[in-house]
């Protein structure tokens, strides 16, 4: 049995990783942390056995848990990494891996020191839709692929923190293109080599400096070109499209378009009542069983803290872009 602790209890953890591990065979959900305990309460009370605690040391410190998923804000991915690391434990860290390089480097050093791992919690690549799709580009449906384009937008953030850049990290670049670059890289098959990138503030300016859109073109090394659009400024929708380019055909995933049911208004913004569950669609089920299925064999993750660092390394890329006005090359991996 792998005893698992879920390190935030918000809309992410509810939703997604807590169902999610209470359906894989041989996990125990042993605690959930958030900063209050009436939320750990809340989100522990469904999961038999579950613990409801404020300090993540304290999760981490339990001989029952092997793993702490860290499914809170990026400002608490590293610390939370370095708990788990301390504790001889293994970290789940979900999107974005964190603010930035420098972190990401700190949270895989501490995992290397101690021997554990790290997985990257980005469920892009394990979309059944789109892995299904990367079936169909390996088996050469569409010849040889030159161009890839991912579209992730909705119409605001939820939570206050991501309005903060000094808890974020920043705006729709690091919170929405992880998305999409990792997209454009699972079909590219190549390290993405440059970035062009233009961003602005165009419908939440009173609120935050960060950028709410964002548009990315990519270089890849074996010379595919990438494009990304991503933005918190969709007002009253959501977008969430794939497209890979191939000379000899195409291929579009629309990942709503499971969703035949749309609903826009003032009281409750857009929402789209689930025929296929978001768990099982958006691959988090799968993404989640992997983790864990490679945490029993030993065998490598196909999204470790390396691919994470790969993704922010293309972030920090299009950050320097949107401040110089220029194409700018991607730092080198720290391995
Ligand atoms: N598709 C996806 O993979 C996806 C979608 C949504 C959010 N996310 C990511 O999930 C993470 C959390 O987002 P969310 O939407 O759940 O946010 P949220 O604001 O809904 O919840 C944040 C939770 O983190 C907890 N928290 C904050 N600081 C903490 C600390 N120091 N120790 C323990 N718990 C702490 C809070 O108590 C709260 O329960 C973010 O990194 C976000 O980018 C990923």
């Amino acid at each position: 049995m792998i005893g698992v602790s879920v390190i935030g209890a918000g809309f992410w953890a509810r939703q997604m990783h807590l169902p999610a591990l209470a359906q894989l065979p041989g996990v125990r959900i042993t605690s959930v942390v958030a900063t209050s305990p009436e939320s750990a309460q809340r989100a522990a009370a469904p999961y038999d056995e579950a613990q409801a605690l404020t300090d993540i040391a304290e999760a981490a410190a339990d001989p029952d848990t092997h793993v702490l998923d860290i499914v809170a804000p990026p400002d608490v991915h590293l610390p939370a990494v370095e708990i788990a690391a301390a504790h001889g434990k293994h970290a789940i860290c979900i999107k974005p891996l964190a603010r930035d390089l420098d972190e990401a480097d700190r949270m895989l050093e501490a995992v290397d020191e101690a021997g554990t791992r790290l997985f990257y919690a980005e469920n892009v690549p394990f979309i059944p839709a789109l892995q299904e799709a990367r079936q169909l580009v390996d088996a050469g449906d569409i010849g040889t692929v030159f161009r890839v384009k991912a579209c992730e937008g909705i119409g605001e953030p939820h939570s206050p923190w991501f309005f903060d850049p000094d808890r974020s990290g920043g705006g729709a670049i690091l919170d929405m293109a992880v998305h999409s670059l990792e997209f454009c890289r699972f079909f590219a098959k190549a390290p993405i080599t440059a970035v062009y990138a233009e961003a602005g503030t165009f419908v939440h300016h009173d609120r935050t400096t960060a950028e709410d859109t964002a548009v990315l073109t990519l270089r890849f090394a074996n010379g595919v070109i990438g494009q990304c659009e991503d933005s918190w400024s969709l007002q009253g929708a959501m977008d969430s499209r794939f497209e890979v380019f191939g000379t000899e055909g195409r291929i579009l995933v629309d990942n709503l378009h499971r969703q035949p049911l749309q609903v826009v208004n003032a009281r409750a913004g857009w929402s789209y009542p689930m025929p296929i569950a978001g768990l099982v669609a958006d691959g988090h089920l799968a993404m989640l069983g992997h983790f864990l299925d490679c945490l029993r064999s030993g065998a490598p993750s196909l999204s470790d803290g390396h691919v994470g660092r790969d993704v922010l390394a293309v972030v920090d890329a299009a950050y320097r872009s949107v401040a110089s006005g220029r194409r700018e090359e991607i730092k080198e991996t720290t391995r």
